[in-house]
């Protein structure tokens, strides 16, 4: 299958890439590097990008951003981030993508085991996650010859290294990939996929 890969350059999509590598054919879009540049929270980047590539089997999108912090403390520029970026972001990628995607294909988004299993501190995340699940789950219903899936990571033991916090608790980002081969791979439509099924 041809792959985008959106934040194929992240500590998931790297891995994400790494496991599909060898069997697929794979471009990247990441926000500085890749084979194109894309910025999620622009629709005209999103535009631009499928333009430059033109059809694919698959979309993946291992991006999205949106901040941590206390729900006293959160600013309408953190709802902002989350909603225009991880969540219509990638909402929009569906939108303005899916006439690239050839039949019988997939889109696979990133929301987070936060949509679930919040802490304090997540508000946004946790309702930008839970969004695109639903968003995913509705969608499914309308779409034809073509199927979208969400994955859901856990904490990523290398994200809990690099944050310096303990990182036995954390799924390797290796592991993480493996609900993405799933979803590409398999025929589930409009599901969320806890990575912790997968491994
Ligand atoms: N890591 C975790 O523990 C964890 C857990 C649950 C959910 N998630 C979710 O998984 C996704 C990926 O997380 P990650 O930790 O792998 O992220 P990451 O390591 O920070 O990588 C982010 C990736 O997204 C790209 N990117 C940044 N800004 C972008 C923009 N505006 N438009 C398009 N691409 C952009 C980056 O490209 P450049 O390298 O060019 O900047 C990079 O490829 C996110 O949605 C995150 O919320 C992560």
């Amino acid at each position: 299958m041809k792959i985008l890969i959106i934040g194929a350059s992240g500590t998931i999509g790297k891995a994400v890439a790494e496991n599909l590598k060898d069997q697929h054919e794979l471009i990247t879009a990441n926000y500085n590097s890749g084979e194109v540049q894309v910025d999620l929270s622009s629709i005209d980047s999103i535009k631009a990008m499928f333009d430059q590539i033109g059809s694919v089997d698959a979309v993946i999108s291992a991006a999205g951003l949106a901040n941590f912090g206390a729900l006293a403390e959160q600013s309408d520029d953190d709802y902002q981030l989350a909603l225009n970026n991880k969540l219509m972001g990638q909402v929009n990628l569906l939108r303005y993508g899916r006439q690239f995607i050839n039949s019988g294909g997939s889109i696979t988004l990133t929301s987070g085991i936060l949509s679930r299993q919040p802490f304090p501190g997540s508000a946004s995340v946790s309702m930008v996650n839970g969004a695109l699940e639903s968003f995913a789950r509705a969608a499914a219903l309308e779409l034809e010859n073509l199927r979208i899936n969400v994955v859901a990571p856990a904490f990523v033991k290398e994200t809990m290294e690099l944050m310096g916090m303990d990182s036995g608790s954390g799924i390797s980002a290796a592991d993480t990939a493996r609900a993405y081969r799933v979803a590409v791979e398999g025929d589930m439509n409009g599901k969320t996929l806890d990575v912790t099924d997968h491994i």
